[in-house]
């Protein structure tokens, strides 16, 4: 899949999990691409855990995600994303690291939808009930989880053809100006 084609078929997809596990090989070749996302003086400040195993999954759902979230329950893997947003701050205030992190999330969901995969970047979530469950340390701070799964209906195309055909965005002149704020591009 040529990258503009995996931007333009990536979808959140909670509602089309199916249970089969992910291969190793398959979250590990998505973490390195997620690992290639440029970040602020490199400094690579985002740390993810990779939830794995039927009850390791449900466990996590159950205690930390919102109700609106607990469909992906289903999932055979989650990956949570952390941040140490005090440690990667400047004295004048100035933060990068969501910027870092979130750069890094969008290489995770593009690859894993260029692998056939299915995701849903999610913040619906108690950081601090993810701390408790999987002894993650004070300082850090919850991002963003994703399910990872193959799609319920066999194929990437027919998992996401509803929710693309349904696709709103904003229109270009909504939101991008040309030269000076407000002008039309
Ligand atoms: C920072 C962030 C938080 C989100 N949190 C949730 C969430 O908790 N639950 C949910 O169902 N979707 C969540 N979403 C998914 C968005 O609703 C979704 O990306 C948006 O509607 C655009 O749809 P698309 O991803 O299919 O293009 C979140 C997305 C982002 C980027």
């Amino acid at each position: 899949m040529e990258t503009l084609e995996a931007i333009k078929k990536r979808t959140s997809l909670k509602e089309h999990l199916s249970t089969r596990d992910v291969e190793r090989e398959k979250i590990v070749k998505i973490l390195e691409a997620t690992s290639l996302a440029p970040s602020a003086m490199n400094k690579q400040p985002w740390r993810f855990i990779v939830v794995q195993g039927k009850k390791n999954v449900e466990d996590v759902v159950t205690k930390a995600f919102w109700e609106t979230n607990q469909v992906v329950k289903k999932a055979p893997v989650l990956i949570l994303v952390f941040v140490n947003i005090k440690e990667n701050t400047f004295p004048d205030g100035k933060t990068f690291c969501l910027t870092d992190a979130g750069l890094a999330v969008e290489n995770l969901l593009l690859a894993a939808t260029d692998l056939g995969l299915v995701t849903h970047p999610m913040t619906a979530v108690s950081g601090d009930e993810l701390k408790k469950i999987l002894s993650i340390p004070d300082e850090m701070d919850f991002v963003i989880a994703t399910p990872l799964a193959y799609p319920a209906e066999g194929s990437y195309e027919k998992a996401a053809q509803e929710r693309l055909s349904q696709r709103t965005r904003k229109e270009l002149k909504e939101m991008v100006y040309m030269n000076a704020w407000g002008k039309p591009f």
